[in-house]
């Protein structure tokens, strides 16, 4: 049971961004693709009443594609053209309106492309097969370093666009196998030696994704944090502990540690599957002047302020975590938690992680398909 003055202060304490802008709690919205951009990709009324009903501190968008060739689900964002920019800050402004911050999650998807969205050749860091949606093979082509540099800049220029938008913050997408990820992690990783993105060495594997903080760093002014997996079957979460090393000195003033299937049902709500992972990440990054958060199965107050205090069996804290199907079931579950808080009575969320969600946005919008619309 957590009580009130707990919950004011944890949870409820304010965070100062790097810029000096200030997000009003810890809880941030992680990235979650709602199948509910326009047609074209554009944000449109429908996204927008979705994002209206969510109270967070910093709500991160679904994934916005950079450049179209890094598409990879029906009805995603577009952040790849001056079109885009109208129906982003009609975005950015329903988020501050409903008194969060916003956040932008940038992504290519890199070998999880699909040619269905784009109409072209899917690209990433090998030539590779990959499985595509219906067991279909789909060949990938390796980038070249051109290509890598245009990707870079693309990171760049979304940024500005989400600048000129109104957001807060640009949030990289690093994780969940996607374009940046797979630069890191050598089982998608196969340049050579003499490539400056090369997958036998820590340096080529982490700099594409430090190109990018750079080239967003140099372009905008607002803070920038990264998502990454804390392992995967082919990477240490020591080898991670590296990379966030390097990512704070691009620039990143927080990392936050997802990890491969990203979406499990927890055995329990105490079950918050990639902390192990991310504990050893945070003791080698300690140092670094980075901020810490976490996302993955984290549904009950008791769980949160935890990790936000590190108490009990944990040594150190967390600075956010994040939720992504617990706001999807309940957009204002942060109310329903602080107002309980009052009266000492916090029931945890009422999402189960059965990913009936997920399944919906495929057919027509991510939604509650388990206990309906709140
Ligand atoms: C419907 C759905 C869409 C998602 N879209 C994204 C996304 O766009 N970007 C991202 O980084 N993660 C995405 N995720 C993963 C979540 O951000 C989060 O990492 C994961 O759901 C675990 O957190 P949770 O247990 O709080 O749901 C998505 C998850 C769901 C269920």
């Amino acid at each position: 049971m957590v009580d009130q003055e707990t919950w004011e202060n944890t949870v409820l304490k304010k965070l100062k961004l790097p810029n000096g802008v200030v997000a009003s709690n810890r809880i941030m919205r992680a990235a979650t693709w709602m199948g509910q951009a326009e047609e074209d990709n554009r944000c449109g009324d429908t996204i927008i009443e979705t994002y209206g009903k969510i109270r967070a501190g910093i709500v991160v968008t679904g994934f916005q594609y950079v450049m179209h060739e890094g598409q990879s689900v029906r009805r995603m964002i577009s952040n790849s053209r001056q079109a885009d920019v109208d129906g982003l800050k009609r975005l950015a402004g329903i988020i501050h309106s409903s008194g969060g911050l916003a956040a932008a999650q940038l992504v290519h998807c890199g070998c999880k492309g699909l040619p269905k969205y784009s109409g072209r050749d899917i690209f990433g860091p090998s030539d590779m097969e990959v499985p595509g949606l219906k067991g279909e093979v789909i060949q990938v082509k390796a980038m070249t370093v051109d290509h890598v540099e245009r990707v870079t800049q693309a990171y760049a220029d979304a940024a500005k666009r989400a600048e000129d938008a109104g957001f807060d913050v640009i949030e990289l997408h690093g994780a969940h196998h996607y374009g940046l990820w797979q630069f890191f992690d050598p089982s998608y990783n196969h340049r050579p030696e003499n490539d400056p993105y090369t997958g036998t060495s820590i340096e080529g594997r982490c700099k594409a994704m430090i190109d990018a903080v750079r080239a967003i760093k140099n372009t905008v002014d607002i803070p920038i944090q990264v998502k990454v997996d804390s392992s995967s079957d082919t990477v240490r979460p020591e080898e991670v502990g590296e990379l966030t090393k390097r990512l704070a000195e691009a620039g990143a003033y927080c990392v936050l540690f997802s990890g491969p299937d990203p979406t499990r049902k927890p055995r329990d709500e105490e079950d918050v599957y990639f902390l192990n992972d991310a504990m050893v990440i945070r003791s080698i990054a300690q140092d670094s002047g980075l901020l810490f958060g976490l996302v993955g199965g984290i549904r009950s107050p008791e769980t949160v302020v935890k990790l936000l205090t590190g108490d009990g069996d944990m040594d150190a804290a967390f600075d956010v975590v994040q939720l992504s199907r617990p706001i999807i079931s309940e957009p204002k579950i942060m109310h329903r938690w602080t107002e309980e808080a009052k009266i000492g009575a916090q029931k945890p969320a009422r999402c189960i992680s059965c990913n009936r969600c997920f399944a919906a946005g495929l057919k027509g919008g991510v939604r509650c398909v388990q206990f309906g619309d709140e």
